[in-house]
């Protein structure tokens, strides 16, 4: 059976673990995996806008030896014409060995697996999720923090439609001693089906404030995110609550602890304030780096390809 990757849920800890060591081997030694997708072709099916992910994978699958088709706007493709993401996924089936779909509609990759006949990766559907930036954070976090257990992390922003932060809290939800601190206003905080079906039913600590600097000194990990405009309905209300945070190198001095270390799945709009980022807790841009390393990862498991 063809295995895609939808939500994170998808795959279990010790796959994940498998995932992380092996984007830490990519990384020591990048010239062992040169070839290792010679002749794939990985597509890039990207309906919404995006930066660091599409280049991410193409840089993925261009240092594994293979090669990329795709497109980066959907008014290039046939939606235009009306075509169903059905369709298109049977089609490019015949071009590609493996796809990595985003789009704006919730469940748009998980229709595209079901009539695909190659594997199938979310690369952010909506305002529901994003597995592959989970991967992405939770190798960074291993790589800084040494393990995956025993810290307490702050999502703060937007933390209604991120689907950054609902990843990677399915993600944490599975690890021993991981303490949660949500942090938005009234209006952006985390949707029930991630708090109720997650948090509650797994027993996990969590606390919800509208408060950052209270709670900065107990924080090991922060996860900044940006209020996510293209999903508002109202551009006033995105006005309104676009400013509710932001991190300046004056807050972390003033409150946080020294080895805290400042996440964001980038890109960032005044959330983080640049002066933040000569500060050696900003790990932002080291963590676009990981994005990299743990899509080769995945392309390769995804694609049956082992080299030890
Ligand atoms: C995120 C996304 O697309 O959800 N970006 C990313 O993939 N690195 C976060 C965002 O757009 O705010």
């Amino acid at each position: 059976m063809v295995k895609s990757l939808i939500s994170i849920l998808d795959l279990s800890v010790e796959e994940i673990e498998k995932l992380l060591d092996k984007a830490d081997d990519i990384i020591a030694n990048p010239a062992k995996y040169s070839e290792a997708c010679h002749g794939k072709k990985l597509a890039t099916l990207f309906f919404e806008p995006s930066t660091r992910t599409r280049l991410s994978f193409e840089a993925a699958m261009y240092e594994l030896g293979g090669h990329v088709l795709g497109f980066s706007d959907a008014g290039s493709s046939s939606a235009t014409k009306g075509e169903s993401v059905a369709d298109t996924t049977k089609m490019v089936s015949c071009y590609a060995d493996i796809i990595a779909m985003r789009h704006p509609k919730e469940g748009a990759p998980l229709v595209s697996s079901m009539h695909s006949s190659i594997p199938v990766i979310n690369a952010g559907d909506g305002g529901h999720n994003h597995p592959t930036q989970t991967l992405t954070d939770l190798l960074t976090i291993r790589r800084k923090k040494g393990s995956l257990d025993n810290f307490t992390i702050g999502f703060c922003g937007d933390l209604k439609f991120g689907r950054t932060v609902h990843s990677l809290i399915q993600a944490l939800s599975r690890h021993k001693n991981v303490r949660i601190v949500l942090i938005s206003p009234e209006e952006l905080k985390l949707p029930s089906y991630v708090k109720k079906d997650v948090l509650q039913k797994q027993n996990i600590e969590y606390i919800q404030t509208t408060d950052l600097e209270a709670v900065l000194p107990e924080l090991d990990v922060l996860y900044m995110t940006r209020v996510q405009k293209e999903r508002f309905l109202s551009e006033e209300e995105y006005i309104r609550l676009r400013d509710s945070y932001i991190l300046t190198r004056a807050k972390l001095v003033r409150n946080a602890k020294e080895d805290l270390i400042v996440l964001h799945p980038l890109p960032r709009v005044n959330e983080i304030s640049t002066d933040v980022d000569d500060d050696p807790r900003a790990c932002y841009f080291e963590q676009a780096l990981c994005g990299k390393y743990v899509r080769m990862a995945l392309i390769m498991e995804l694609l049956g390809i082992r080299i030890d």
